[in-house]
């Protein structure tokens, strides 16, 4: 029963999708693309067709996840032979999450802690933040869970760690991460009735946020994407720096560890990054209209607060009031620097609302010191 419907499910997604207009294929590399000074306008179709109505969304969401693949994480690997099996270990420290996953002739394994509150059990299952990289918020009354980057993927052009013993090509290490946050919610799925999957948040700061973001971007079961201080290939605009104060990250900063986090394909880009098809907004546009809330110091100048604050978040939120969803994407500021533990409870009060429903009156569209940079999304939603 639960497999037919399941089977169902898919068929009408295929189907959906097949009334979608195609890409070109390929897609046009740098020397074929022009110079576009603004955000792309993410309510006009690929081939230059406005979007009718929110019926539109599913066909240019995939189309942006397209392009977002093709210019910047890489391709998702077809993730469809593997099996994943999962143990729960009593360890002195806490539970350890014991992951295995079996894809053909590969075997590979990895270990996340897990932490569940008191009273938690699979008939009054809670809800779950998994965190890479040691930094993150916590919530009450929920799971936790913790793992590292290097077992999944280390942090450079080196390829090794579980996911690159499965799997190969010009993929930025960014998306091997967010491979690891998918892993774990596999293996919550089969061996920790405790958790509630449904209620999901991913959460990392720095290049952790940014994989934070893309595990969002990629994977629909993840229902809050909490990326903190994420910066350039994370909330940070690719296009516009606000260094008044201090640099920003920005495309020629590249280097061998930052350059592998996306594909090569990007690196193309270095030349003119005004010619890259793809936006900040497109990365949440993907995650649109999941719950996605950011956190930003505003004194965190290589991160580019002013271009997160300024210009992802106003362009991001005209999408989400179109989907109906102005309420599930936030911003918090705060006036120190990178990583800063503020930062994590400032977006608890977000966190509870998506978790418990539980009301604040904290103002999470609140931009300030900042005014936004209309002038970078000069598009709007269409009318209904
Ligand atoms: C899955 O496994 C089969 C049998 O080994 C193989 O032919 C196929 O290419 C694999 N598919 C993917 C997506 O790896
Ligand atoms: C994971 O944890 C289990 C149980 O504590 C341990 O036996 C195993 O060696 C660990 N595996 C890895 C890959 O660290």
């Amino acid at each position: 029963m639960y497999l037919a419907s399941l089977l169902l499910t898919s068929l009408l997604v295929v189907q959906a999708y097949a009334q979608c207009t195609p890409l070109p294929s390929p897609l046009p590399a740098f020397d074929d693309l022009s110079v576009m000074t603004t955000l792309p306008d993410p309510f006009t179709f690929y081939n230059g067709t406005p979007l009718a109505s929110t019926d539109d969304w599913a066909c240019r969401q995939q189309e942006i996840k397209t392009l977002v693949q093709e210019y910047f994480y890489g391709y998702y690997p077809d993730t469809s032979n593997e099996t994943v099996t999962a143990t729960v270990a009593q360890g002195w420290q806490g539970q350890t999450l014991a992951i295995t996953i079996t894809s053909g002739a590969k075997t590979v394994s990895f270990n996340a802690t897990l932490t569940l509150p008191a009273g938690a059990s699979a008939s009054a299952p809670v809800p779950a933040l998994i965190t890479l990289g040691g930094f993150g918020p916590t919530a009450d009354g929920a799971a936790a869970i913790a793992f590292d980057a290097a077992p999944i993927a280390y942090d450079g052009s080196q390829k090794t760690g579980a996911f690159w013993e499965l799997y190969e090509g010009d993929i930025g290490v960014l998306t091997a991460w967010a491979w690891g946050f998918h892993k774990i919610i596999d293996a919550l799925e089969v061996a920790v009735p405790e958790v509630d999957v449904a209620r999901v948040g991913v959460a990392g700061c720095s290049r952790y946020g940014k994989a934070a973001l893309a595990a969002g971007f990629f994977d629909e079961r993840i229902a809050l994407t909490i990326p903190l201080s994420s910066g350039f290939m994370g909330m940070a605009p690719f296009r516009f720096q606000y260094e008044a104060n201090g640099a920003n990250e920005q495309i020629s900063d590249l280097d061998d560890t930052s350059g592998s986090w996306g594909n090569d394909v990007l690196l193309t880009f270095k030349a003119d990054v005004m010619r890259l098809p793809i936006e900040s907004t497109f990365l949440t546009a993907g995650v649109a209209p999941r719950a996605l809330i950011w956190d930003e110091g505003t004194t965190d100048y290589w991160t580019n607060p002013e271009g997160t604050a300024a210009v992802t978040f106003p362009a991001t939120l005209a999408l989400y009031d179109w989907l109906g969803a102005g309420d599930q994407v936030g911003v918090s500021l705060r006036n120190s620097g990178h990583c800063d533990p503020s930062g994590n409870a400032n977006v608890a009060p977000f966190i509870n609302r998506v978790f418990y429903g539980t009301e604040t009156t904290r103002n999470y569209h609140d931009i300030s010191p900042f005014t936004a940079h209309t002038e970078t999304f000069p598009w709007s939603a269409p009318s209904e």
